[in-house]
């Protein structure tokens, strides 16, 4: 059986970042479950279909042709054979999968997908119901947040540093809008799965973050093999029945 790591939060907790570099360190696939939602709502919208528009038609999504191919610490994604990483990128894309995701025919969709990757190798999954849906049976379960304002700091620098004009106050209402969504929608919201460990980022480096989570992790697995290592002793040898 393959480990599965997860790692749900709001936007701007850091958690693509501390995913990928976890996967790296533990040598581990990453699934980034917000790609595929970003991906949906691409083909959604490039479909012609309006986020708020009621009924998405069951054909259309089913003719949405995903493909991921996990690797150690990163994951790539393509859209009918086209390497979409890039455009999935926007904040138009990113806040039309928010609405988009609200949906119970995208979440289904998606749902096998994202479980089959961890038949394929041990895992570091990222995204909002990771822990709680996707892999309630995961190893060990994180939720990483951090303040309102210190995660809009760390989007409106990210937008400067890409050559954009942001305004803060414009950055931090999307995101309270975004958060909002996420948290409030009736399926899978966002919330922290009831055995995730939390970890506020706001006032840690990503340092910090990494060693803190790994330091976790291993305890945890080590304590895992343990019992295993137990349950095997426990149970009667054959010579013995
Ligand atoms: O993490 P992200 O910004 O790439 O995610 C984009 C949107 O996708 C997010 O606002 C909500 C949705 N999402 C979701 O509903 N469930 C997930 N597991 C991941 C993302």
């Amino acid at each position: 059986m393959f480990v599965v790591v997860t790692v749900d939060g709001p936007a701007g907790a850091g958690k693509t970042t501390i995913a990928r570099k976890l996967a790296k360190q533990l040598g581990f696939c990453m699934l980034d479950s917000g790609a595929l939602y970003r991906t949906v709502a691409l083909a959604l919208l490039r479909a012609g279909i309006i986020p708020n528009d009621e009924i998405i038609p069951d054909d259309l999504l089913k003719s949405i042709n995903i493909d991921i191919e996990p690797a150690v610490g990163s994951m790539q994604i393509s859209l009918d054979g086209e390497d979409v990483s890039s455009e999935i990128r926007s904040e138009y894309v990113g806040v039309a999968a928010s609405v988009f995701s609200a949906k119970a025919e995208v979440r289904r969709k998606l749902l096998g997908i994202q479980r089959s990757v961890a038949l394929q190798c041990d895992l570091v999954a990222e995204g909002r119901d990771m822990g709680e849906v996707v892999f309630p049976f995961a190893q060990m379960k994180f939720f990483l947040t951090a303040s309102a304002e210190e995660r809009a700091k760390r989007r409106y620098e990210e937008l400067l540093q890409k050559g954009a004009q942001p305004s803060y106050s414009e950055v931090f209402l999307e995101m309270r809008a975004r958060d909002h969504r996420d948290e409030t929608r009736a399926l899978a919201p966002m919330v922290p799965a009831k055995d995730a460990t939390i970890v506020d980022t706001t006032n840690l480096t990503p340092d910090q973050i990494l060693g803190t989570m790994l330091k976790l992790i291993k305890s945890r697995l080590d304590l895992l093999k343990q019992e295993t290592a137990a349950k095997k002793l426990d149970r009667p040898s054959k010579f013995f029945l």
